[in-house]
C-alpha cells in the first residue's frame, strides 16, 4: 500500500518489519538495522545474496560516532560537506552493527539520506535502517512508489510515499585506504564535486571478480530487455532494420522511430534531469515489449560519468562474478547463511 503515514511506517518497523522509504537517490527497502531479524527479511525479500552488504541511513553526523569508529578526517570532511546527500561512506564498524547487514565485513556503509520524509522518520525512530534499493536483485532500480508497488505490491505493508527521487541515481561509494578516499561506486554525487573539496581520488568500480561493493558486479541495473549503448544512435540503428527497436536518447528524439518507443532524459542538456529521468525511461522502455532498446553514451563528465556507468552495466548479459575455479556465489551464500543463522543442534 503506498500510504503518507508516518505512524504506521513507525509501528511496522519497530515490529520488525519491513517498508519502503523515499530518498533523494532512490527507494530503499528498510528495516530496522539492529534487528538481525528485519534485516534477514530485506536479504530475503529483495532475493539478494547475503555476502552483499547493506547501507545503514542514518538521522545525523553526530550519530556517526555509535555504529563507526577510527572514523578518518577526509572522511568527516565529506560528510559535512555533503550529508544530508547522496554520499555513502565504507568506515570501520562498531559491534552494534550486527554482522548480517555488513555480510561479515568489519566495514559499515553508512550515509545521510537527504529527503524530509525519510529524514523525519529517522529522527523519530530509536534506530537507524538498513536499506538496499527497494528492487528485487538485478532490475532496475526504483524512483517512484508505483515501481516499488510494481516490484513488491503484495509483500510490502507499506510504501512511504515521497514522490519522484530527484536525484534518480544511488549515492555514490566511497572507502578509505588510511586517509585517501576512493570510489567504490559511481552515482549521484559526481567525481569532480568530491575531488573539489578532498583532492584526488581513485576510482575501483569495474572489479568483476573481487567486488568491494556488489554495486561493481556488471549485470546491475538491467532491464530484461537487450540493451546496447552507442554514442552515435543513427549509425546502431541501422544494424536493427526490420526490429522493434526502443531509443534512450539524451536530449533530441531520431525522427525515423515510433515516438512511443523513444525516450529522451533531457531536452535542455540538463545532466542532473537526465539522472533524474534515467531509470524511469528505463522502466518505461522495458515494458514496451521491444527487441533492443539502444541507448546513446554520454560524454564521461560529471553526472555524465555515472549515467554511462549505470547503462553499461545494463548492456551485460549476465554477471561476470565468479570463475569456474572460484567458489559459486550459491555457495559463499550458503557458508554465510550458517555462520549468521546457526542450525541449533537437536
Ligand atoms: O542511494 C543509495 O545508496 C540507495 C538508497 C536506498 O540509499 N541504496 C542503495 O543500496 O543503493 P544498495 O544495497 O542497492 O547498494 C548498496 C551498495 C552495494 O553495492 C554494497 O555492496 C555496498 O553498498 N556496500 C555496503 N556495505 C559495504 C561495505 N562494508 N563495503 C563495501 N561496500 C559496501
Ligand atoms: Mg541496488
Amino acid at each position: 500500500m503506498i500510504t503518507k503515514d508516518l505512524n504506521l511506517a513507525k509501528e511496522i518497523l519497530t515490529n520488525k518489519n519491513l517498508i519502503a522509504i523515499p530518498t533523494e537517490t532512490v527507494y530503499g527497502l528498510a528495516g530496522n538495522a539492529f534487528s538481525k531479524t528485519a534485516v534477514k527479511k530485506i536479504f530475503e525479500l529483495k532475493k539478494r545474496p547475503l555476502f552483499n552488504p547493506l547501507i545503514v541511513h542514518i538521522k545525523s553526523v553526530e550519530y556517526l560516532q555509535e555504529i563507526a569508529t577510527d572514523i578518518p578526517a577526509s572522511a568527516l570532511k565529506l560528510a559535512e560537506n555533503f550529508w544530508p546527500g547522496p554520499l555513502t561512506l565504507v568506515l570501520n564498524k562498531k559491534e552494534i552493527v550486527p554482522n548480517i547487514v555488513t555480510a561479515n565485513k568489519n566495514t559499515v556503509a553508512v550515509r545521510i539520506p537527504n529527503h524530509p520524509v525519510a529524514l523525519q522518520l529517522l529522527e523519530e525512530l530509536e534506530f537507524p535502517l538498513a536499506a538496499p534499493s527497494a528492487n528485487p536483485f538485478s532490475t532496475i532500480s526504483p524512483t517512484t512508489p508505483e515501481h516499488v508497488q510494481n516490484y513488491f505490491g503484495n509483500e510490502l505493508e507499506a510504501i512511504l510515499d515521497g514522490g519522484i527521487c530527484e536525484r534518480g541515481i544511488e549515492s555514490t561509494i566511497i572507502g578509505f585506504e588510511g586517509e585517501q578516499p576512493i570510489i567504490y561506486r559511481l552515482g549521484s554525487l559526481s567525481v569532480e564535486e568530491i575531488e573539489e573539496k578532498v583532492g584526488k581520488v581513485f576510482t575501483i568500480n569495474k572489479d568483476d571478480n573481487a567486488p568491494l561493493a556488489p554495486g561493481m558486479m556488471s549485470r546491475h541495473y538491467a532491464p530484461r530487455t537487450e540493451m546496447v549503448l552507442t554514442p552515435d544512435l543513427k549509425e546502431t540503428i541501422k544494424n536493427y532494420a526490420g526490429k522493434r527497436v526502443g531509443i534512450l536518447a539524451f536530449h533530441k528524439m531520431l525522427p525515423t522511430i515510433n515516438a512511443n518507443n523513444q525516450e529522451v532524459l533531457t531536452e535542455t542538456g540538463d545532466l542532473q534531469e537526465a539522472a533524474r529521468n534515467l531509470y524511469a525511461a528505463m522502466h518505461r522502455l522495458d515494458n514496451q515489449k521491444l527487441d533492443v532498446i539502444i541507448a546513446e553514451r554520454l560524454l564521461d563528465i560529471g553526472l555524465g560519468k555515472t549515467i554511462n556507468d549505470k547503462l553499461e552495466r545494463a548492456t551485460k548479459k549476465e554477471n561476470q562474478l565468479t570463475k569456474s575455479n572460484e567458489i559459486s556465489d550459491e555457495e559463499k551464500n550458503e557458508a554465510l547463511l550458517n555462520i549468521m543463522f546457526p542450525k541449533s543442534i537437536p
